[in-house]
């Protein structure tokens, strides 16, 4: 397939795993990258800019291909020196950077000089416009299924990609909601240039977490996520076991849900550990409805392949049928 984005970016499909917290490392990465999508990085996950800088170099080690870094821009309870993680990925040589949380704008000339394509993520129009205006490359429209935030908004991309394909003239991905060639073939018909996806590649052989936590995500379904943080206007979509459960029922408490209420039950930490130790019911983790369409755990390699035959026999055969 060839799209905007496979020419832009450098890559054989239009398929790109977004940044995740905790799992977006070098094994990752590399393995989508190596599988012919666009793996990437998440600068946060690493605990200092020069921990970035290596884990950029363990990438280079296991692929020859392009791949991107993730810098989220979030409010967060330690102060985070971004203006040393984007000079750290411009001084590691990387040329993609996807940013997301909030407008990227401070750090566009940074990227710029240095050549870096920038893919904001949004889960709005007027977010995405604004991402165009200000000269970002690409954009990633990010729908109300997707895992982590989806924004305060609740559009699903049945209407967002649409809305995008109108109005945006860079290319765009479509992200939240896809993990198969149906999926794929949607996301293109409705006319974005490829995909990002989060969940998916949770559940693949490379994921760098515990078989607990990717044995899970097979197990349930599209009704297996929450949304948490609703009361403080920075919903996030996670998976739905007791302390999410436990988070819901403190925020729909009459009077004004306080942060530290929740605090101890959503530390990152916490988050962590559950990847680490499979402990299911420690912390919460991030997910998207599309649980509901994972039944396997395959390689980085079969899944992209699987995908790309799937959306081609779609195209190809199904769509092209119809016509008759
Ligand atoms: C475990 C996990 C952690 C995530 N962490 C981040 C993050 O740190 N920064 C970010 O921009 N997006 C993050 N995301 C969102 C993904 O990059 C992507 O936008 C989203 O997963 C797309 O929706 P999907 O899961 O339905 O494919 C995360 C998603 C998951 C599943």
């Amino acid at each position: 397939m060839k799209t905007r984005v496979t020419e832009m970016l450098g890559i054989e499909h239009p398929i790109v795993q977004g940044g995740m917290q905790w799992v977006g490392l070098a094994e990752l990465a590399s393995a989508v990258s190596n599988a012919g999508g666009l793996g990437i990085i998440t600068g946060l996950t690493q605990s200092t800019p020069e921990d970035l800088q290596k884990e950029i170099a363990r990438c280079r080690e296991m692929t020859d291909k392009p791949f991107a870094v993730n810098l989220t821009i979030l409010p967060t309870i330690k102060p985070v020196p971004y203006d040393d993680y984007a000079q750290a990925i411009v001084d590691s040589g990387i040329k993609i950077v996807e940013t997301a949380g909030r407008n990227p704008e401070p750090f566009l000339p940074l990227f710029k000089s240095a050549g870096i394509k920038v893919i904001h993520k949004c889960t709005s129009i007027r977010h995405a416009l604004k991402a165009e205006r200000i000269g970002c490359d690409m954009v990633s429209v990010d729908g109300f299924e997707c895992a982590g935030h989806p924004g305060e908004d609740d559009v699903t991309n049945m209407i967002l990609l649409p809305l995008a394909a109108r109005r945006l003239k860079i290319p765009f991905l479509a992200s939240g909601g896809i993990g198969d060639g149906a999926g794929l073939a949607a996301a293109l018909a409705m006319g974005a240039d490829g995909i990002n996806m989060g969940t998916r590649f949770m559940v693949t052989k490379e994921a760098p977490i515990h078989q607990n936590v990717k044995q899970r995500m097979v197990e349930a379904s599209e009704l297996d996520t929450e949304l948490i943080f609703r009361s403080l206007r920075n919903t996030s979509r996670v998976f739905k076991n007791s302390v999410a459960e436990k988070v819901v029922e403190i925020e729909s408490r009459e009077g004004e849900t306080k942060f530290e209420d929740i605090q101890p039950l959503v530390q990152g930490a916490k988050g962590r550990q559950l990847f680490d130790d499979g402990d299911l019911e420690k912390g919460i983790w991030s997910a998207g409805m599309v649980i509901g369409l994972i039944d396997d755990i395959p390689s980085c390699e079969e899944l992209l392949t699987q995908m790309v035959s799937e959306a081609e026999d779609i195209i190809q055969n199904r769509l092209n049928g119809l016509l008759g």
